[in-house]
């Protein structure tokens, strides 16, 4: 299984500061340098998302890591014209559609690709012709790992992040959707990853689920990351991912 780091919450602390000021030559911590850090310990890709309100990753971090990682980029938006032509100027390996709302303090839900057909699949289409890859952020739900096939993606991320706020049984139960998603989308021939939640504990569990190919993973690596460091915490997912 791959490992996608996501580093929002490193540009997040660093707007703590230094938002308006990124190029100050105090302004830390430097996304860049965390990238290379998570590259160096293992990591597969790294991804980041450009919000429609920058309240993290900047349009200046998406290109200077363009120019500078050395694994793949993977980058999430919301289906906005603006954000569109930002992808198509970086060229990313890989773009995720998510649902963006602007009061939300994450991505919260999956994408409606079923009910948003006709406005994705423009964006899909545009996408593939730039050479990126296309993956769509959903539930873990027959209807859009369908609408996601037909729409043309290469691969959908399901969303972990009901399974990660359940316990016991009602986890048991999420689990047991993603499983059957994970099994429905690789029989239809999709990439399958998964991301939202997941952490050093609940990573047991969600390795369990066959076909993943990648997850990714940002909060709890950066919250370990404060106490162990970057390369520790991503060195220790990797582990508890792959035993
Ligand atoms: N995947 C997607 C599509 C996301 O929107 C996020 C959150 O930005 C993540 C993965 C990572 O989630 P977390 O920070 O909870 O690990």
């Amino acid at each position: 299984m791959y490992l996608g780091v996501n580093i929002d919450h490193i540009a997040t602390l660093r707007q703590a500061r230094y938002a308006g000021n990124i190029d100050a030559h105090n302004a830390e911590p430097d996304v860049i340098a965390a990238a290379a850090i998570c590259e160096r310990a293992g990591a597969h890709g790294i991804t980041i998302h450009l919000r429609a309100d920058r309240r993290h990753i900047q349009d200046e971090d998406v290109f200077r890591l363009r120019k500078n990682l050395t694994t793949k980029m993977n980058l999430e938006m919301g289906n906005t014209p603006e954000i569109l032509e930002i992808a198509l100027r970086v060229k990313p390996a890989e773009v995720c559609l998510v649902p963006e709302h602007r009061r939300e303090v994450t991505t919260e839900g999956g994408l409606d690709v079923a009910g948003q057909f006709d406005a994705l699949k423009p964006t899909v289409a545009r996408l593939q012709g730039a050479g990126i890859r296309a993956s769509m952020f959903i539930e873990p739900a027959r209807e859009q790992i369908e609408a996601s096939h037909r729409i043309g993606a290469e691969m959908v991320e399901l969303h972990t992040g009901a399974f990660a706020n359940a316990t016991d049984d009602a986890q048991r139960a999420e689990l047991a959707r993603i499983h059957e998603a994970s099994v429905f989308a690789n029989g239809l021939g999709l990439q399958v990853n998964a991301g939202h939640g997941i952490n050093y504990t609940n990573i047991a569990l969600i390795r369990t689920v066959p076909h993943l190919a990648e997850l990714n993973i940002g909060h709890s690596i950066v919250a370990r990351a404060i106490f162990s460091g970057l390369d520790a915490a991503v060195r220790e997912m990797l582990a508890a991912m792959n035993g």
